[in-house]
């Protein structure tokens, strides 16, 4: 291992990129990221484990990085959790705080962290060529770590074997613990059950389907009630892709079914008709095939997206990793390059009887706070029309993420627009369009900045969208180098990264072919 990365990058650069350093996103103080590992509620605090390569700004040296923060949106990182060594990488897998000492890592009163991680071993390991499961844990809340001698604790021989998430389950054979990994390259998501952590009797396992032409990555598998009612209660299966997912490249896939300890069935309603033709022999054949599967996100950079365990009052909260392995190594920024989505929170919603995820971010709470989250544009006191016209948006506190929420009655127009980062003259920026005739939001970054540094970075995607009582109703979270869009209470969900010029900082709202209604509009800074 070598830290001549980040002795390489010249002051201008680290310069030039301090400006995307997300104001609300986490990013590891100087080096690269990847996907959320280990997400942990324990002692009062969010542990945010994730790929990490301690030594430099692209992938490699695969090891945990660690941080934590009390309310998923201030983060204090701390030194590296688990360290790659000569025989292993440390790839992405789960925590479990294990209460009963099931392990014995622990002990009754004071219970270990145990992290479940993939060990893929390199050269010098006489597991080369392998990917297996393995156990490190932590006596002190979470803060040092030791690897189990009893590694590894779970070998398939297999090369991509991965991504292990181990979840409490209690069913008709007691408590015991549930491992959901993957198969990457045969598409199956693998189940197993253990009594320790230590030893694993393999259940059954879930796939290809749905989406299935590139690997499967990062899987979950967790309850929620279908409307907060606790007599309906759903199993949802998240399974990350890569390439193949709907806007092109990594993207996250859920299917929603039932879980009996032993097996997921997944309901019919979650299943897309098979494409029957590779994206190579008929590309819209393929690309209308992905509009049917289940997607956690419609755009371009949200991957790897995992769920915390031990989350207080039973909420089940999610984080991503803000990218794409399309162009991730080529990010503009340095020495820190990668952030993570916002935290979000899911629900099980009925949408024409079948049960759907809503996903609602974790903002600073009360609006009321004014140090925190100053209201700097509220125009909601009454509706106003717009006509063929366009409305500047007041702007936010210079330099800071913002929020603009909205609920427009799109009426007679057949665009209504927001044009994001956009400079004087309205021409650069991010769009995000409502076309009415399409019942589509699309999200347009191929005149966001800087999209040059990657063939497949400028882009435009597109998820099917339903107005509610007329009503098209928008989250938009705009941080320095990225924008999330939660739309309808959650039901439609689209991330990019953009990287906008200096200077670009307007937002504008534009109604075309027709009028609109804009019942609320509100822009607040999030600090
Ligand atoms: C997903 C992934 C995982 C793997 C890790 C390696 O982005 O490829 O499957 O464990 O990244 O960094």
């Amino acid at each position: 291992m070598s830290s001549c990365l980040d002795a390489a990058i010249p002051e201008t650069t680290r310069h030039a990129t301090s400006r995307f350093r997300p104001a609300i996103h986490f990013t590891a103080r100087d080096t690269w990221l990847n996907d959320p590992n280990g997400l942990v509620y324990y002692g009062g605090l969010y542990h945010l484990f994730f790929q990490n390569n301690p030594y430099g700004s692209v992938w490699g040296n695969m090891s945990w990085g660690h941080a934590t923060s009390r309310d998923l949106l201030h983060w204090t990182e701390h030194p590296v959790a688990i360290a790659c060594d000569e025989e292993e990488d440390i790839f992405s897998g789960s925590v479990v705080v294990d209460h009963g000492n099931t392990s014995g890592f622990g002990t009754a009163d004071h219970p270990a962290l145990v992290a479940i991680y993939t060990s893929a071993y390199k050269a010098a390991s006489e597991h080369h060529g392998t990917q297996a499961q393995s156990l490190a844990y932590s006596t002190d809340a979470g803060m040092t770590w030791r690897k189990y001698d009893g590694n590894p604790v779970l070998s398939r021989n297999s090369a991509h074997f991965r991504d292990p998430k181990v979840f409490r389950y209690q069913g008709e054979r007691g408590a015991g613990w549930i491992m959901v990994a993957v198969e990457a390259q045969h598409q199956k998501v693998v189940l197993y059950r253990s009594d320790d952590l230590k030893s694993w009797e393999f259940l059954s396992d879930f796939g290809p389907a749905n989406a299935d032409q590139g690997e499967w990555e990062c899987p979950d598998l967790f309850p929620l009630m279908v409307d907060g009612d606790p007599d309906n209660t759903k199993w949802v299966l998240i399974v990350n892709v890569n390439p193949g997912a709907v806007a092109g490249g990594s993207g996250g896939q859920y299917f929603v079914g039932t879980f009996d300890g032993v097996r997921f069935v997944p309901d019919a309603g979650s299943l897309a008709a098979p494409a029957g033709v590779s994206a190579l022999d008929d590309p819209a054949a393929a690309a209308a095939a992905l509009q049917q599967c289940l997607w956690l996100d419609w755009g371009r950079d949200c991957y790897a997206s995992v769920s915390f365990s031990d989350a207080p009052d039973g909420r089940r909260i999610i984080i991503g990793w803000m990218n794409n392995w399309d162009y991730a190594n080529q990010l503009p920024t340095a020495p820190w390059r990668s952030s993570m989505t916002l935290a979000r929170e899911l629900r099980l919603t009925e949408i024409n009887g079948s049960a759907r995820l809503i996903q609602q971010p974790v903002l600073p709470p009360a609006r009321a706070e004014e140090a925190v989250h100053a209201v700097i544009g509220q125009m909601d006191a009454v509706a106003f029309d717009l006509r063929d016209s366009a409305f500047r948006l007041p702007d936010a506190v210079p330099g800071s993420a913002h929020i603009i929420e909205a609920e427009i009655l799109t009426g007679s127009a057949s665009h209504v627009a927001f044009h994001l980062f956009g400079d004087s003259e309205g021409s650069a920026g991010t769009l995000l369009t409502y076309h009415a005739a399409a019942n589509q939001l699309v999200l347009d970054r191929r005149l966001s900045g800087n999209t040059g540094f990657h063939e497949k970075f400028p882009s435009v995607e597109a998820a099917p969208l339903v107005l509610e009582d007329g009503a098209l109703k928008l989250q938009i979270v705009v941080d320095h180098c990225s924008v999330e869009v939660f739309a309808q209470d959650g039901k439609v969900v689209l991330t990019d990264l953009v990287f906008p010029e200096e200077g670009h900082t307007g937002n504008r709202l534009t109604v075309s072919g027709g009028q609109a209604t804009i019942r609320t509009l509100t822009v607040t800074a999030l600090n």
